[in-house]
């Protein structure tokens, strides 16, 4: 496989681990991002997301559960295109995005990240820039990609002072604005670093939203907020997801899928 030009430089990651406890009893005997979106399993739609930001060398995490079947949809990449590659990785345990992210380390091998939800799908053609910037940047800030929701109160949600992020609150009942923190993330490769000193949540898990904050205290945590933006990991907003890609075929053809030609 030869690297695109934005995988030299930039690490694809796809986090599809998990328990799927919110999907359940559709999760019972399979991972989440393998439930069907339109005509094709859910993890398509991020895949998709990457292939089409140029990003042809990725690197898969679930966990140990479902390894197989992950591997078995997606096999070695060949069928998103002649040059894309894809790498495996097992997560253990569940226990949180920043953990699952920790795993990518010797993957990524001194390239900046590109990390994304397998459970969210967008519909923009606003990332493409916004990852551009991120890879060319000197020095190395984070990404973080917002969208504007009605009621945030499931998601990390940002705090702005003027046109800064200056704090991310994780599922917070009284919400400072209605930008949610959506799955697509930019690290430089300190990230591996700030994620040992994580402490885990509540919910026993090393938050992303924490990771985040990590760059915000220290002034290095940019934002692109864009529309188009669907989360397909709980039920309500599932069934969301499937009825807007039905109704809007003609936004999810097969190119798509396929990585970006330069
Ligand atoms: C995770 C993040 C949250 C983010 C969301 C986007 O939530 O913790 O900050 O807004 O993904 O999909 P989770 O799905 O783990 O509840």
């Amino acid at each position: 496989m030869s690297r695109t030009a934005l995988s030299e430089s930039v690490a694809g990651i796809l986090l599809a681990g998990g328990s799927g406890t919110r999907m359940r009893p559709l999760t019972k005997d399979r991972n989440k991002h393998l439930l069907p979106v339109g005509m094709r399993p859910m993890i398509d739609y991020a895949l998709g997301t990457l292939l089409n930001l140029g990003l042809n060398d990725i690197l898969v995490v679930t966990g140990r559960r479902h390894m197989g079947q992950i591997v078995d949809v997606l096999g070695s990449g060949r069928d998103y295109g002649k040059d894309v590659e894809f790498t495996y990785r097992v997560q253990d345990e569940a226990r949180g995005i920043a953990d699952a992210l920790a795993l990518a380390e010797p993957f990524a091998a001194g390239r900046r990240l590109c990390v994304l939800l397998a459970d969210n799908v967008y519909d923009t053609d606003a990332l493409g820039a916004a990852v551009q910037a991120f890879a060319t940047a000197d020095p190395a800030y984070a990404l973080n990609v917002l969208a504007e929701v009605d009621d945030p109160r499931a998601y990390g949600v940002a705090r702005l002072e003027g046109e800064r992020v200056v704090e991310i609150l994780e599922k917070p009942a009284a919400p400072p604005s209605n930008l949610a923190v959506t799955g697509l993330y930019g690290y430089p490769q300190d990230a591996f670093e700030k994620i040992t000193e994580l402490v885990p949540s509540g919910r026993g898990e090393l938050e992303v939203s924490d990771l985040n904050n990590a760059y915000a205290r220290e002034g290095r945590l940019r934002h692109v907020t864009v529309s188009g933006w669907f989360d397909a990991g709980e039920p309500e907003p599932w069934m969301r997801t499937q009825r807007y890609v039905q109704e809007h075929p003609e936004r999810f053809g097969e190119a798509r899928f396929r990585l970006r030609e330069d």
